[in-house]
Parts: C-alpha cells; structure tokens; sequence
C-alpha cells in the first residue's frame, strides 16, 4: 500500500473540507456523536492565520487518489523551539491498514528537519477506561511508536445552565478570603491597561500548571501572542470572557479565561492560574465564578463548558468539582524524544 501524503493550501475550499471531514470523522469514532470537535468555520480560520507564534502545517493523506484520512504538524516559533505537535487522524474505515504510519513517518521527518526533537501529541478516550487508556486506538498506536504518556489529563463538564443560588453561596464562602483582591472582569480583548500583567501570568501557566514528564520551558510574556490569539477567536465568531484578580499593590494575583464557540453551543475553558504568593485566598474559584456569571448573562444559549485538568491537580479538580463540573472523558499527552 502506498499513502501519498501532501501539504494543503489553506485557502483551497476542497481541501481544507476534506482535511476536516477525517478529522471530524476520526474524532467521533472514538468519543461518540457528542464529541467536542472544532468546527469546519473555526478548523478554516485557524489554518488561514499568518501566525508569528506557531508554523502550522495541515495535510491530506491519500490511497490511490482517495483521501484516507489527514494529518497536522504545528512548530511553535517563539518557546519551547524543540518541539512539534503532531496529530494524525484515521476514520475508522482505513484503519488498522498502515496508514496512521505512514503519516507518522511523514511527520517525524518533517519535524526532524526543522530540528524538533522533542515530538508531542494528544488522544482522547472514555473516562471509564482508565487513566492509562488501554484499547483506545490513540493511546495503542502511540503505544505501539514509542510515544509515552507524559501527562494524563482528565476533560470534565458543567452542564449548564448553573444554579444562580449556587454561584451566590459560592460568592458568599469566599467574600473574607479574597477581600483585599479587586476583580476585574470583560468579554471580548483584554483591556490594554491590564493586558501585560495578564501576560505575566499567562507565560507560566504551562509550567506552574502540573506538567508531569512533558519537555517543556516556560514562555516568555509576550503581549503580541496574546493579541494574536484574540484576532483568532474574533474570525472564529468565538466570545472570550476574561477575568483578573489584582491584589493591593496592583499586581495580577489570579486569572482565568473562557472562550464560547458560537458554532458548537458549547465554552471552554482556557487558562486559571493563581500567583504562588496569592494561593490559599480562593481567588481560583473568584475568577472562575466571575467568567461563569458572564457567560450566563452574555451567551445564555450555552449548554455546557468542557475543561482540562491533570489528573494530579488536585487543587483545580476540587474546584471544578465545587463548581458542579464532573469527569466526561480523558486526554493523554504523549511524547517521543528522536535523539
Ligand atoms: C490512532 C490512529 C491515527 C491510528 O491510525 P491507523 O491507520 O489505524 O494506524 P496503523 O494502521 O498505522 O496502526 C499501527 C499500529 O498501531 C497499533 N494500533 C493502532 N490502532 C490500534 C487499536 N485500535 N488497538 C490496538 N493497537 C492499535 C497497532 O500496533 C498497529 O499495528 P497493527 O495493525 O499491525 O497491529 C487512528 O486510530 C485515529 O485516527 N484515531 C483518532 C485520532 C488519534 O487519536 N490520533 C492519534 C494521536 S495524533
């Protein structure tokens, strides 16, 4: 079997529909009807950017003129320039058949020659199997190409709408242990006056976050990355719901994002992170009840909100949990070293 596997045009209407069609297709195999995907719309946007922070790269892979599936490679070009991310995706028809080898290959290739020697990826599987995921296709193949298991996320969801009275009890609890703390909250950009305090904190949430044996560096603060993300959301017809916690002196103690897709009915969570010097004040939960009150009152059609968490992070599980969030599926991140 020979699998040809060629770069797209992201402005080629055709190719961009079948690239998306194999991913949507090898996504729901796996996770079901309900699984959360990209939309065509939002897939289109972002292969269209002319990003300054990530070299993304989409391709189509074929059998005999026929696309059997479709794969991605994305070189981030500010941090952590030892890595790509690859994703690779089947639909269950061509399956079991070499092709998803045939792609890896491919892609290994390609990141070995930008000098990328730390590969990473990420597969979804039921909650229920366990957090090491065994028989789930991604975690098998991964398995099978010497891919580890280098964090294990677990995605959990809130259904809403959320009891009003909750987020009131909730607001109460924590009126004494954030006092002192003002907090600021807006849907859409982040204001300019507070956007590089954002950015500080931002640049350490991949670290500061539980990062088990993933190689990665922290990020530098970078305001214009953050402008450029918002410019994505904008042509994706996403609404971003920010907000940050400021203690006395002025300084970001805490912040969290939500980004509602328009397409899907359904918001996600971005980054929370609290300033190690502010933990303990309950400002993780303060930040979060602040965006989910936004949420409700701006984009009430919503019907859920999905967020990821490593399956050792407790602090940020207990308040998911508090919040009524509970485990819907699971994420590896896997990782490969070539040298
Ligand atoms: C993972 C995926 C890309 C594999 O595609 P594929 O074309 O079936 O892969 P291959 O045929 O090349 O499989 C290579 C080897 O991986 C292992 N493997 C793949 N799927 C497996 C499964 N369901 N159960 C057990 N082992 C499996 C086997 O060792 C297989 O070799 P074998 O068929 O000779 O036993 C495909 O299942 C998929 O699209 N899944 C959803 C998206 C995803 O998780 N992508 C991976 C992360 S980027």
């Amino acid at each position: 079997m020979t699998i040809e596997i060629s770069r797209i045009d992201p402005f080629d209407p055709r190719d961009v529909d079948a690239w998306w069609e194999a991913y949507a297709a090898a996504e729901r195999a796996d996770r079901g009807a309900d699984a959360v995907v990209w939309s065509l719309a939002e897939s289109r946007s972002e292969l269209q950017q002319d990003s300054a922070v990530v070299d993304r790269r989409a391709f189509l892979l074929r059998e005999g003129g026929e696309v059997v599936g479709s794969a991605s490679l994305a070189l981030p070009l500010k941090d952590n320039m030892h890595t790509a991310h690859l994703a690779i995706s089947v639909p269950p028809e061509n399956r079991r058949r070499g092709v998803g080898t045939a792609a890896l290959t491919s892609l290994e290739a390609e990141a070995a020659a930008s000098a990328r020697m730390t590969l990473q990826a990420s597969t979804s599987w039921p909650h229920e199997l366990g957090p090491e995921g065994a028989g789930a296709p991604g975690r098998e193949f991964a398995r099978a190409h010497g891919y580890a298991l280098a964090l294990g996320d677990v995605q959990s969801r809130l259904k809403l709408p959320v009891d009003p009275a909750m987020l009131d009890r909730i607001d109460d609890e924590i009126a004494d242990p954030t006092e002192g703390y003002a907090l600021r909250s807006w849907v859409g950009r982040i204001p300019d006056d507070v956007v590089e305090r954002w950015a500080i904190l931002d640049a350490t949430l991949e670290t500061e976050a539980p990062t088990g044996e993933l190689d990665i560096e922290p990020l530098k603060p970078d305001v214009d990355s953050i402008r450029e993300s918002e410019e994505l959301i904008d042509r994706q017809h996403r609404i971003s719901f920010g907000t940050i916690a400021l203690s006395s002196d002025g300084a970001a103690a805490a912040y969290s994002q939500l980004v509602a897709s328009t397409d899907d009915g359904n918001a996600y969570q971005w980054g929370t992170l609290v300033r190690a010097a502010d933990r303990g004040h309950r400002l993780g939960i303060a930040v979060k009840v602040a965006n989910l009150r936004m949420l409700v009152a701006k984009a009430p059609q919503t019907r859920a909100v999905y967020t990821y968490n490593a399956e050792s992070n407790a602090h940020m599980l207990a308040v998911n949990t508090l919040l009524g969030f509970r485990p819907s599926e699971r994420l590896g991140e896997l990782q490969k070293r070539l040298i």
